[in-house]
């Protein structure tokens, strides 16, 4: 088997490599050079945990290509996969398709046999529809056929989670497209994964669905640990409580200061205005897009409440500012609306994260970098957490103490024990815990 990933982001640099493991030709291509010549070097764009050894074993072996080329990638591939971006639409909420479209109109002028075009990015019901359109009209004598099949991977375990997933959702209109793509998926019928065989709308909806209740579960058990804060419950103990019915699941249960990242943002606001045109809006959706925006700013008012009544020249040491361990993700980070505030207030902003590489251009230019996690609590008259990254799990109290100019940590994630923090003469607060 053949195939071309066209795209080298998170998602079609990781999918390529795993489909390369499982035995595939795979040329992935991006437009842009800088990366594709990174990628042939051995230099990989994102930080993505044991991605750099997946990538050179499969090009040392032949299997794994990068290019710009994408008419020569196209060339006797079985499948072409689309896994370029869909961020949101600037003005509208909307997800901007401009890039799947464009994408989806160069294979199909550089298609020569019969091949299955696969959207693997995350587009909106009705998306499907649309590409079988412009193929047609770029192509109406081509033999393509249009498939969809979304990525549930998550960024941190990516590389875990495309080659034990869950489940494999596949969105197809002819029998082709299927056989094509359950031979792709061949590995993980051994470990027995179920593959879902649905048509394009169902398959696109799907992911939105999966990705809205994953959001909304999380902003409910972030209102939850707000209540817990008033009323003296333990957020963690309600969680569990709650959790252990088999109904509703442990995962997901965890508060924290708003979630974030390149998926749930864009997809759930993309998923209500879908809902509002088709004229069954989604209101729980839309609330929880409100309350998770709002979540992000009252914690930058916690932050400023607790600087005392006068946050200017004050200083923070933040500890984290992906917007979740073990990736160097930005996009959406609660960060980047908190930092930005603390800056306006006058704070002197110090943070230190484990993979900085693209912080830097994401938060404001006065946001200064340190090197550890000390060096950032370094003087600083509060510390508080955003991401948790577990190297933060392992800080003494009392060295982090004795760094400090103040005693105020915050710990927005819930990293640490309360009772050690107090013991070392913390000024400590967490998410809903006493
Ligand atoms: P990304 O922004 O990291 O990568 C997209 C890549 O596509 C960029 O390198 C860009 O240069 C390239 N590109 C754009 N137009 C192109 C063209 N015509 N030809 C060749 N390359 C082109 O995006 P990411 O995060 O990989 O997401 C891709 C899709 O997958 C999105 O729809 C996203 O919602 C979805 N997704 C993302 C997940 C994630 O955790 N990042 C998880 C599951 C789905």
């Amino acid at each position: 088997m053949r195939i071309a990933m066209i795209g080298a982001g998170y998602v079609g640099l990781v999918s390529g490599a795993c489909f390369a493991e499982f035995g595939v030709d795979v040329a992935v291509v991006d437009v842009d050079p800088d990366k594709i010549e990174g990628l042939k070097a051995g230099r990989m764009p994102i930080y993505e945990p044991g991605l750099d050894n997946l990538v050179a074993e499969n090009v040392r072996d032949g299997r794994l290509t990068f290019t710009t080329d994408l008419v020569a990638a196209v060339k006797g591939a079985d499948a072409v996969f689309l896994a370029v971006g869909t961020p949101t639409r600037r003005g509208d909420g909307h997800a901007d398709l401009s890039y799947v479209y464009a994408a989806a109109e160069q294979v199909a002028r550089a298609a020569e046999g019969p091949l299955v075009l696969v959207t693997k990015s995350t587009v909106p019901v009705g998306t499907g529809r649309e590409v079988q359109a412009i193929v047609r009209r770029a192509r109406p004598d081509a033999p393509i056929s249009v498939a969809s099949n979304p990525e549930f991977l998550r960024e941190g375990n990516a590389i875990g989670d495309f080659m034990r997933p869950d489940r494999v959702v596949i969105g197809v209109d002819d029998d082709h497209a299927t056989t094509v793509l359950k031979r792709l998926y061949r590995p993980l019928y051994l470990i027995e994964t179920p593959v879902l065989a649905v048509s394009l709308e169902s398959a696109e909806l799907i992911k939105y669905a999966a990705n809205a209740f994953l959001a909304v579960k999380i902003t409910f058990i972030n209102e939850i640990a707000d209540l817990c804060e008033k009323v003296g419950a333990d957020v963690h103990d309600v969680a569990r409580g709650m959790g252990l019915d088999g109904r509703i699941g442990r995962k997901f249960l965890h508060p924290g200061p708003g979630y974030g990242g390149s998926c749930f943002p864009k997809d759930t606001l993309a998923l209500a205005r879908t809902a509002q045109d088709a004229g069954s809006p989604i209101r729980l959706v839309e609330t929880t897009i409100a309350v998770n925006d709002a979540r992000k700013v009252q914690m930058a008012e916690r932050i400023l409440a607790a600087l005392g009544p006068d946050p200017k020249g004050r200083r923070v040491g933040v500890l984290g500012v992906t917007f979740k361990p073990e990736t160097d993700d930005m996009r959406d980070a609660p960060s980047l609306v908190i930092l930005p505030a603390l800056v306006a207030a006058g704070v002197d902003v110090r943070a230190y994260d484990p993979q900085p590489g693209h912080a830097r251009q994401a938060l404001p230019a006065a946001v200064d970098f340190a090197g550890t996690a000390l060096a950032a609590a370094e003087g600083a008259d509060a510390v508080v957490v955003l991401t948790e990254w577990n190297e933060f799990r392992a800080l003494s109290p009392d060295r982090l103490k004795a760094a400090m100019k103040g005693d105020v940590v915050l710990d927005l994630r819930n990293v640490w024990d309360p009772a050690a923090m107090r013991a070392a003469g913390i000024t400590y607060s967490s998410i809903g815990r006493p």
